[in-house]
Order: structure tokens, then sequence, then C-alpha cells
């Protein structure tokens, strides 16, 4: 017993209950209102003892009036603390569901890209709506109810064994039955409930993808299929539903039985009693009126524990995540980069998202203070598993990365990205302002400073002549602004960051030529002096650069200048010749 005390407090429920434990004081007020509940139906029973004794039988025309008048007090009192006990434990509830919803939405912030790979968005979601929904029901229901029906249960059994305690023991003899179908249907809805929540999270996944992609539902006219699959998650629901609707209606009638039976017993031997004489009618009458109040709470101590099994399964899922590590690790003790050019240096680095295909193989690569390197070569490649290796988006499989000599694994992780402005490959913004989205994470930016981050971006233009400038509010994702406006916000963004890394994943890929060269311009400027990393399909973008990389099949195939690399007429030759041809043939 006490091992398994110890294992229960210090495994999840028993988090749960350190947090339960940090609202200690609304918590005693809620106990003690609780307990005057329950003493207040413990009364009710002694008060119709002596309607019956005093009123009924002696006549006892005093009693006839105080008897009702403590009956109103009875209730004043029972009233006033059952409102302190509900709210009290409601309100504890619903902080301990805060709490934990924003310690899980903090973990999942959090944790590395490559968890995000793996979990679906829309079942993430589901983690922190539904099931510590369901965790909420566990503490402010269940909790509560199984507290407030113990203390009636003593209170409850404390009378009826004082007033006759071999009819006490006769009543209770059921309660060793109960006790299997309890336990019983309490495993069985914890199994049931986990099913449940696994398939709504499905449910909210598929939600997620297909009003996020409807476009492509319309476009692809899949909006019959995409109702078939839906209503095949919805009948799976319902059917893992129907399975904890058969536990809890028959838990009801199986423990209400037993309850039956009970009293049956009572009835079959306090009858005896009353009829040989040994007991009066009152004693008999108020024994059976405590009985029944105590059936009741015993009879939802099986409710409960269904409510908790479940609250336990979705406590299991909630901390799955809680208690997830990550793999991006900081050191014990990081270093903080200073600001200013940094050297970035890849030595031997291998990466696999998953374990039997390598992606990147033993890049080596040595990237000078200010140095504009360009990252070229066949789509799959690698050339953007290569970038996000320098922010530790992921981290390296085999081999180190360098920054100024020290292992990036070294540094704090925030310093490190602080270092680093990028431009992802795909544009993404968030539903705010266009100040708000170019202004993200320099939240301290003047409106000069973002005005000269959208010109430098050419992105002033477009957005004065919104109606509503830099504060009109660009959609989910962006979806209101045009492919080549998000991108030039999203450079915007990168140029206002100011960080003396640079990375750009064909940050202009969706300009028309002449923004494009435009754009080309304004960050040729702003490349001096800052290490850059850039990533362009269209090989006119990076003619310019110091050097140029060519990426194929996750190994550096060739690098040198534009002018080195053509004469080799190699790799880059190639992609040059093919790129021109195709020009040369829209042009022709
Ligand atoms: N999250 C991921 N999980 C598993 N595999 C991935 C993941 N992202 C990319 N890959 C795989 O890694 C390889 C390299 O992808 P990467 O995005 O780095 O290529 P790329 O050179 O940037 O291509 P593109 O020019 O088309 O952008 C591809 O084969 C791709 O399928
Ligand atoms: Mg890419």
């Amino acid at each position: 017993m006490p091992i398994y005390f110890t294992k229960f407090f210090q495994g999840r429920i028993g988090q749960l209950f350190r947090m339960v434990g940090d609202h200690r004081g609304r918590l005693f007020f809620a106990v003690v209102a609780m307990v005057v509940v329950a003493a207040t139906q413990v009364a009710i029973p002694f008060v119709l003892k002596h309607v019956l004794d005093d009123i009924f039988v002696n006549k006892d025309v005093r009693m006839l009036n105080l008897i009702p008048l403590g009956v109103v007090v009875l209730f004043l009192i029972r009233g006033t603390a059952m409102y302190y006990q509900a709210y009290l434990m409601k309100y504890v509830g619903e902080k301990i569901v805060m709490r934990l919803r924003n310690r899980l939405y903090d973990r999942i912030q959090d944790l590395p890209l490559s968890f995000f790979y793996k979990e679906k968005t829309g079942s993430l979601m589901a983690r922190i709506t539904h099931d510590v929904s369901i965790v909420r029901e566990m503490i402010s229901d269940a909790m509560t109810g199984v507290l407030k029906d113990a203390v009636m249960i003593l209170g409850l059994a404390g009378y009826i064994y004082s007033q006759d305690w071999k009819l006490a023991i006769a009543a209770t003899v059921v309660l060793p039955i109960a006790f299997y179908p309890i336990t019983e249907f309490g495993r069985r809805i914890r199994r049931y409930s986990t099913g449940y929540q696994a398939a709504m999270a499905d449910l909210s996944a598929f939600l997620y993808e297909t009003f996020a992609g409807n476009k492509i539902v319309k476009a692809f006219g899949m909006e019959a299929w995409e109702k078939k699959r839906f209503a095949q998650k919805s009948a799976d629901l319902f059917r893992h539903q129907m399975k904890q609707v058969f536990v809890r209606a028959l838990s009801s009638p199986v423990m209400d039985f037993l309850g039956g039976l009970g009293i049956a017993f009572i009835i079959w031997f306090g009858g005896h009693q009353v009829i040989s004489g040994t007991q009066t009618v009152g004693t008999f009458t108020s024994f059976i009126a405590a009985a029944l109040l105590l059936y009741d709470p015993v009879r939802r101590l099986s409710k409960f524990n269904n409510t908790i099994q479940q609250g336990m399964a979705a406590t299991d899922r909630v901390f799955d995540i809680i208690e997830h590590s990550s793999d991006i690790k900081q050191a014990d003790h990081p270093i903080s980069v200073p600001d200013g050019p940094h050297r970035v240096t890849f030595e031997n680095v291998s990466f696999a998202y998953d374990a039997d295909e390598t992606v990147l193989k033993d890049i080596r690569m040595d990237v000078r203070p200010g140095e504009i390197l360009a990252l070229v070569g066949a789509s799959g490649g690698g050339k953007t598993t290569l970038v996000n290796i320098i922010p530790r988006f992921i981290d390296v499989t085999q081999g180190k990365i360098l920054i100024d000599g020290m292992d990036i694994r070294r540094l704090s992780l925030d310093s490190l990205r602080r270092q680093i402005a990028i431009v992802t490959q795909e544009p993404i913004l968030f539903n705010d302002s266009v100040r708000n989205n170019i202004a993200y994470g320099n939240q301290a930016a003047s409106d000069a400073e973002i005005e000269a981050a959208a010109k430098a971006a050419y992105a002033h233009d477009f957005v004065v002549n919104f109606p509503d400038g830099f504060n009109t509010l660009v959609g989910e994702l962006g979806e209101r602004l045009s492919g080549g406006e998000k991108q030039r916000l999203c450079i915007a963004r990168a140029l206002l960051k100011d960080a003396p890394i640079l990375i750009l994943d064909e940050a202009t890929s969706s300009l028309d030529s002449e923004s494009e060269q435009l754009v080309q311009k304004a960050l040729e400027n702003l490349m001096h002096g800052r290490t850059t990393f850039v990533i362009a399909h269209r090989l006119s973008t990076v003619r310019y650069a110091d050097r140029i990389v060519v990426i194929d099949a996750g190994r550096i195939v060739e690098e040198g200048t534009h002018q080195k690399l053509l004469g080799r007429q190699g790799a880059y030759y190639n992609l040059c010749r093919i790129q021109s041809s195709r020009d040369m043939a829209i042009s022709g």
C-alpha cells in the first residue's frame, strides 16, 4: 500500500494533486463547507426521527413549532454551504485546468520542429481543448464529488451505527459486493476513453487539414469525398462514445440494484425487530431514511470513479506532451554569442530525418564572416535542410557546426537565434496588422524603422495603397495577400531583425522579374558585412555571390565563384545551360 501511494504521488496524477495542493486556502474552506453540507444531510434522518416520535407518537405541541423552524434554519445553512462548496471547488478546478493548459502550450512551444513534423496540428489542438477539459471534469466534478460523498458516507454510516449497530452491519453487507462492479466499470471506461480521445484527436486533425486546405478540396471537386471521410470519422467517434455510454448506463442500474438489495435486507431484518418490539417505528424509519441517503453517495462513487478513470486517461495524454523530452537540448552552461559578423563552419555534417535515409552527407564548408554563400542544386537536394541546422531547428546527426569556432550546441538557443534573420521558403505571416507582422520579434521597433524595412523590401508602395495602410490585417497566415506581397513582408521582417547571419531560402521566388531585380538590389546592399546564405533556383540571382555551392543528393558536388564554375563546365555549368536555354525559349 505505501509503495502504491508513493508511486501515485510521484506519477502524473501526483503532479496534478500537487497542483491542487497549491490552492490549500480555498480548498480548506471548500472542505469546511462540504462538511457542513454533509452534516445537514445527516441531520435529515435525525429530524425525521423526532417528527415521528415526538410529534406523531408523543403529540408534543412545543416540538410541533420548534421542528419546522429548525428545518428552515437547517436548509438555510445547507444552501449557503452548498454555494461556497460548489463555487470554491469549481474555482480550484478551473484554475488548475488553466495552469495545465498553459503548461501544455508552453511545452509545445518549446518543443523542436522535429516534434511538429511528427504530430498533427489538429491533434495537438485537441489536446489543449478537448483532453484538458476532461481533466477539468475529473478535478472539479469527480474529485469534489468524491470528497463530498466520502464525508457524507462517513457521517451517515456513523449515524446508522449509533442507532442500531446490528442493523447497520446488515445494511452495509452489500458494500463489498459493490466493489467489484465499481472497479470493473472504471477499468473499462479508462480504456474506452483513451480510444475516444484518440478518435477525437484524429477528427480534429482532419478538420484542420480540410478547412485550411479547403481551396484544394474545391479545386479538385473533392467535397463529397471529404464529407464521406468525415462521416466515417464521425461514426468512429460515435462508436467509441457508445462504448462509454454502455458502461455508464449499465453502472447506474447495477449499483441501484445492489442498493435495493441492501434496503430489502434492512426492511426484512428491521421489520422483525419492530414486530418483536425491540425497535421503535421512529428509529426504524429514520434508519431506513439514513440508509436510503447513504446508498445515493455510494452509488455515485461508481459514477465518479468512471469520470476519474476517464480523467486519468486524459491526464496521461496531456502529460505525454508535457514530459516529452526535447531532442534539441540546451547546454548546461550555455554561452551567449556576442553580436558581430560570424564565421560559420560545417565540419563533416550529416543529417537524417529518419534513420534509414541520410539527407545531408559529410558537408564541409567554412563560411568567412561577411561572406555571401549561394546554395544551388536540384530540388530535394537538401538545401533547406542544410540551412535549418544553423538555427538548430534540427540538430546534426553527425559532425558539427561551429560559429566563430564554438559548437552551436554549446551556445544558448536564444542568443544563437538572435544572431540569425531568416526568410523561409514558405512565406508565413500571422493574422495581425502589416506593421505587427514586420515588427514580429522586434516589438520595440519604431514606425520609422518599420517603414524603412518595408521600403528596403519594396513593400512600402503596396502597403500604403491598402485602405488601412500598415494597419491592414493580413488574414490567417497572410491569406489576403498575393504571393509576392507576402514574400516582401517576410523580407521586411527579416531586414528589421538586423542580424549578423542572414538566411534567404528562395526569398524572391514569387516576384516578377522587375520586382525581383529591385528587391535583389536591396538585399545585396543588406548582405554587406553579414554572413549570408542564399538559396535560389533562378541562378541569375546568385551570380554576385562570393562563392556558389552546388548541392546534389545531400552532397557538395562543386564550389567556387560563378566565373570559375562556368569555366569548369561541370554541374553548375549544366544547370546554367538548362536555365538559359529555357529562358531563351521563352524570349524567342
Ligand atoms: N520534415 C521532413 N521529414 C522527412 N523528410 C524530409 C523533411 N523535410 C524534407 N525532407 C526530405 O529531405 C530531402 C531534402 O529536402 P530539402 O527541403 O532540404 O530540399 P531542398 O534542396 O530545399 O529542395 P527545394 O529546392 O525543392 O526546396 C527531400 O528528399 C525531402 O523529401
Ligand atoms: Mg528548399
